[in-house]
């Protein structure tokens, strides 16, 4: 079956709005995660044309990289390590305008300016990985529209790492 996204909105935020059911069309209707997170990848870049969109899960002591879309990047990386791995550590969304002045941060493309890094919680509400999305303009990402946003799409994504573990 096609599937095609509607996104017509030319605000970030209407088109978070956009985005969301029919993110959760897409995803309430497969039950298998990898093709669910390469779906959630895939739609976030082609809504935001972002630079980098993907997942890292957790899988021991370490994030593992996971479906995204973008250009190759890092595979593992340790709990409490750049933003990804700081992120998990806390159990907090951060925001960084600017990757370089982030201690720590592991650049896995030199043409990342700022990030976002979301944490994914099962719905017991275990930390099961992280959503990170990369921009290549500084301060892309605001406190008040892509973190609220997203943190709605983590949320809406938690009972599909559930399923899994049954
Ligand atoms: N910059 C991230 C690493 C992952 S890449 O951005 C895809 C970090 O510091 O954790």
């Amino acid at each position: 079956m096609a599937e095609q996204l509607h996104l017509q909105a030319s605000s970030r935020e209407e088109r978070y709005q956009e985005l969301y059911p029919q993110l959760q069309s897409l995803t309430c209707r497969e039950t298998n995660l990898i093709a669910n997170l390469a779906n959630a990848a895939a739609a976030l870049r082609q809504a935001f044309d972002f630079f980098w969109v993907g997942f890292y899960l957790v899988e021991g002591d370490e994030l593992v990289l996971g479906p995204f879309q973008g250009d190759i990047a890092c595979t593992r990386i340790a709990r409490g390590r750049g933003v990804c791995g700081t992120s998990w550590l806390t159990g907090k969304t951060l925001v960084v305008p600017d990757v370089d002045a982030f201690p720590g941060h592991i650049a896995c493309s030199s043409a990342s300016r700022s990030e976002i890094v979301v944490p994914l919680r099962d719905t017991a509400g275990e930390i099961v990985g992280v959503l990170d999305i990369d921009s290549d303009q500084l301060s892309d990402f605001s406190e008040e529209v892509d973190r609220p946003a997203l943190e709605q799409i983590a949320l809406l994504l938690a009972p599909l790492f559930s399923k899994v573990k049954q």
